[in-house]
């Protein structure tokens, strides 16, 4: 039997994680998505494609439940009967957007960095625990953004969540280049991409968010990619044989 490629990857039900899960259906994958709201869609298209897909539904803003659900999954696999592991961390929040100061609910700082921080890095504890001395190919892709590198009126809190993102790729790559079997890592700025976390910011006032007006220029001069576009770039950037040996790329120096 053909050994499978297990793809583990968050934020799968819009956006840019539909369109890299999308890229992924093939026969010899097996794709475990994770998001609040189940993707039906994608669902249909992994039954028709013949692809084995598990959906797990988990608000990932909670770390311990999320590492909890990760280790599940990642005991329950034979490494003798698998190819290659991927794990996918692409969902994120750009909320709450505000000043600093300006942020009322504090509540929702707490909730915005553990989605966009905090639970990539308990879940890929979990996996470099549990993977670390399987014999096979391991990888680890972090979606960042430009937004890890250039600050943003009113994204700190997204802007210190991708930085620290960033940071993390780095530590885990220098650790694991020590290791007899390694996990490649990589921190990706995926470029600007027509989801609905673009609709969102291009409903904000210029008083909230300056940059606002940049934002709808880019989509007004038909300058933003499709999630279908950069899900096939990303599975390229997978299958590279040199994956890893850059930690922090940016997709728009790919293409
Ligand atoms: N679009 C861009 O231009 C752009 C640029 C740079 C970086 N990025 C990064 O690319 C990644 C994907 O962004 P996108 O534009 O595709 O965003 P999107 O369209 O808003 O999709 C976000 C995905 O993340 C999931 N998600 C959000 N909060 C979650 C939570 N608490 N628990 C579980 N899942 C959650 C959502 O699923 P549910 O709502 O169903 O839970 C959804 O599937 C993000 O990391 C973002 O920072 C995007």
């Amino acid at each position: 039997m053909t050994k499978k490629n297990i793809y583990l990857i968050t934020g799968t039900s819009r956006g840019i994680g539909e369109g890299i899960a999308e890229a992924l259906l093939a026969p010899n994958n097996h794709l475990i998505c994770f998001s609040r709201s189940i993707n039906h869609d994608l669902r249909q298209k992994a039954k028709a494609a013949g692809v084995e897909l598990d959906y797990n539904t988990i608000d990932l803003s909670k770390p311990a439940q999320s590492a909890e659900l990760f280790r599940e999954i990642l005991e329950d696999i034979a490494p003798e009967s698998i190819a290659s592991i991927t794990l996918i961390h692409n969902a994120g929040a750009l909320e709450p957007l505000a000043p600093v100061g300006r942020e009322k609910d504090l509540s929702k700082i707490g909730q915005s960095l553990n989605v966009n921080l905090t639970t990539p890095i308990v879940t890929s504890e979990v996996f470099v625990s549990v993977v670390q001395n399987w014999a096979i190919d391991k990888k680890i892709l972090l979606i960042s953004s430009g937004a890890g590198i250039h600050p943003y009126h009113a994204w700190s809190m997204y802007c210190s969540a991708k930085a620290g993102l960033e940071m993390f790729a780095r530590c885990l790559s220098l650790e694991q280049s020590t290791e007899d079997q390694p996990v490649k890592v990589v921190a990706l700025a995926p470029g600007v991409v027509d989801t609905s976390m673009q609709d969102f910011l291009r409903t904000l006032s210029e008083d909230t968010f300056h940059q606002v007006q940049r934002f709808k220029d880019l989509k007004a001069n038909d300058q933003l990619w499709s999630p279908a576009f950069v899900g096939g770039e990303i599975r390229k950037l997978l299958e590279r044989p040199d994956f890893g040996s850059e930690v922090r790329l940016d997709l728009r120096d790919l293409v």
